[in-house]
């Protein structure tokens, strides 16, 4: 079976990263395309790859009957009108979160993509494809934890650029603690409410963080989450499932312990979410390689392109997220606002 051509559309740190990936961890695939909003950096980047291409405009990028599959790595906003080229053009795409920027958008790539009766997009929601993770669904599902009643959650980073504002926290950092609670529960989220304690002094003025996420799930399960972005530490991503028959918890950052001859004891911290989820990155990558292989060779009529988290689970962390940042200002519990998956057929 012959390589995958990719169009990688944005090539800043995911996209970079995710062209490297290609090129050198994932078989069956290859990059043909690359395109950015900076122009002179596609080209740069292109002459490092062979048989690569810059191609400027992201819908050419799109359409190119060179070009099989696609990678959305570029900015949320710009995800809506270049994941409805890739529905147009049926190019199968892995798009990175989010979605889109909002619900209504969200939902319309939802509709568009059920219309053609062919499961095109996959989000990167990449947790879902990490070890730990994998491990902890498993445990759920084998049911050796009995029914699951709690999650706790930490999401820590070290630091976050000059424009990450209060806002950002709920729809760029909290959402991906949000697929996680909808991937090991197997339920959406009905409720969330995001609770503002005392800023960090050490935060960006006006910024507001630590921020705490409450949410409940349609059975009642409870979810908490403390983000907190200005740790000045490391990154750190704590889960803890607390189910009928015990917990279990990943996260830990306990690889190698060392015992030094200063007397001093052990390990290393994450410095980034590259190197804490560098494996989830190639296994995602990997299995929506195989994924689209195994759809071109069903079909392009009636084929399923993915193999992990759907439009429908974007649709669904954005809809979470908007009301969490509608908590955010009025610090009220505020209920996810969905339409029923049963009225979109195939979502
Ligand atoms: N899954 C994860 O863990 C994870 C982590 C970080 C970022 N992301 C997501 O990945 C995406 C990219 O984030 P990033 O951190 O790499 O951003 P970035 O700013 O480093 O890179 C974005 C690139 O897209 C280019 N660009 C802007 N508008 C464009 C357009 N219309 N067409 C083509 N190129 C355009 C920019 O010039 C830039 O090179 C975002 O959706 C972000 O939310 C996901």
């Amino acid at each position: 079976m012959s390589d995958l051509r990719i169009a990688v559309l944005g090539v800043g740190v995911m996209g970079a990263d995710h062209v490297a990936r290609i090129q050198n961890t994932i078989s069956g695939a290859r990059v043909a395309v690359v395109n950015d909003y900076l122009t002179d950096k596609a080209e740069a980047l292109a002459a490092t790859i062979p048989g690569c291409r810059a191609i400027a405009d992201p819908l050419d990028a799109i359409a190119d009957p060179d070009v099989d599959a696609v990678v959305l790595a570029t900015p949320g906003p710009t995800h809506e009108k270049q994941l409805l080229a890739c529905l147009e053009h049926t190019k199968p795409v892995m798009c990175e979160k989010p979605l889109t920027t909002d619900v209504e958008t969200s939902l319309e790539v939802v509709r568009r993509e059920a219309e053609l009766s062919t499961r095109l997009i996959q989000v990167g929601f990449m947790r879902r494809f990490d070890h730990e993770y994998a491990a902890l669904k498993a445990l759920l599902d084998n049911d050796e934890l009995g029914t699951p009643l709690v999650l706790h959650c930490a999401h820590r980073n070290p630091a976050v650029p000059p424009h990450f504002d209060s806002a950002m926290i709920v729809k760029d950092s909290l959402v991906h603690e949000v697929d996680v609670a909808r991937f090991l529960f197997g339920e959406e989220i009905t409720s969330i409410q995001i609770i503002k304690p005392a800023a960090n002094p050490a935060a960006p003025q006006g910024l507001a963080d630590p921020q705490i996420a409450i949410m409940r799930t349609a059975t009642g399960k409870h979810v908490d989450v403390e983000l907190f972005v200005t740790t000045g530490v490391a990154y750190e991503v704590r889960t803890e499932v607390v189910a009928e028959k015990g917990s279990a918890m990943i996260g830990l950052d306990v690889g190698l312990i060392r015992k030094g001859a200063t007397g001093s004891w052990g390990g290393q911290i994450t410095p980034g979410f590259r190197e804490r989820f560098g494996q989830a990155y190639d296994t995602e990558f990997q299995r929506w390689v195989n994924a689209v292989h195994r759809g071109r060779s069903a079909g392009r009529s009636t084929g399923d392109f993915t193999d992990g988290p759907t439009a429908w689970d974007g649709y669904a962390a954005a809809a979470v997220c908007a009301a969490g940042v509608e908590s955010l200002d009025s610090g009220n519990p505020v209920e996810v606002t969905m339409v029923d998956r049963r009225t979109i057929p195939r979502a």
